[in-house]
């Protein structure tokens, strides 16, 4: 059974003093450690270790970066490699996300070489893939999909790519207010479960967790984790203030019960 993610993408918010009195108050308000649910947070880089103290060594909340760069150091002013955070304690690490490709001009064939950076390094990806509003109305979502899973995840083997977790974010739903239904998250995350079989295989596919991420709230969470293909969330905005994201961690443990 795959357990559910809940992983909060702070972005580029708070500093690090924010963070640690950001964090030592979820950790108050957070539900008892539950078997089935992982609670990630992933704040900027420059909030990373003052997080890391802030949750303990022995927290049940686990630690996130939201990008890398594929080389483990060198001459790359800037950057950060997996081995950096690795070191910080980082668990995870998100990638591809599409503000990073349009913001940034991140392109599949980098999002490809830092999933495997990340992955010899024992960091957990966590790749976003989405389609915009345009590639939605032009009935193109499944194509979109396709491709990118296909260009971010291409030459690995079906066991590397288990160790990948996908992400559903359409863009459109990012920040906007306007979550997709649970009807869209699941169609979507049937097509990505099905190229998954398709390339790695069935059994690989069926082990592979699917988050979806776009303006998730402690409103819509529980609907959303009413289908078995949704596996958690990533969470932008309503992951920023403690009342809302414990809430959507308290909702998510009570999702799935044991053994279902
Ligand atoms: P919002 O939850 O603010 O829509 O952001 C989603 C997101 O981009 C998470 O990575």
């Amino acid at each position: 059974m795959r357990s559910v993610l809940i992983v909060g993408n702070w972005k580029m918010n708070k500093t690090a003093s924010e963070a640690a009195i950001f964090v030592r108050e979820l950790k108050e308000r957070l539900p008892l450690p539950s078997a089935t649910v992982e609670l990630v947070v992933a704040p900027p880089f420059t909030a990373l270790e003052s997080v890391r103290i802030a949750l303990g060594a022995s927290s049940p909340i686990q630690l996130g970066a939201q990008d890398m760069f594929w080389e483990d150091h060198g001459a790359y002013t800037g950057e950060v490699s997996a081995p950096m955070l690795k070191d910080l304690g980082c668990r995870y690490v998100i990638l591809g996300h599409s503000e990073r490709r349009a913001l940034f001009g991140e392109q599949s064939d980098s999002i490809q070489k830092k999933i495997r950076a990340a992955l010899k390094h024992g960091l957990r990806p966590i790749l976003c893939i989405g389609e915009s509003l345009a590639q939605r109305d032009n009935g193109s979502t499944d194509d979109v999909l396709t491709q990118q899973l296909h260009e971010s995840l291409s030459g690995l083997t079906g066991e590397a790519m288990a160790g990948v977790t996908i992400a559903y974010e359409p863009i459109w739903a990012i920040g906007t207010g306007k979550s997709a239904t649970t009807e869209q998250a699941v169609a979507a995350h049937r097509t990505i479960r099905r190229v998954l079989g398709a390339t790695a295989s069935p059994a690989i596919a069926d082990r592979t967790r699917i988050l979806y991420g776009g303006s998730v709230t402690p409103q819509n969470i529980e609907s959303l984790l009413v289908s078995d293909q949704v596996d958690g969330a990533l969470i932008g905005g309503a992951c920023l203030q403690v009342e809302s994201f414990a809430t959507i961690a308290t909702v998510a443990s009570a999702a799935r019960p044991i053994g279902v």
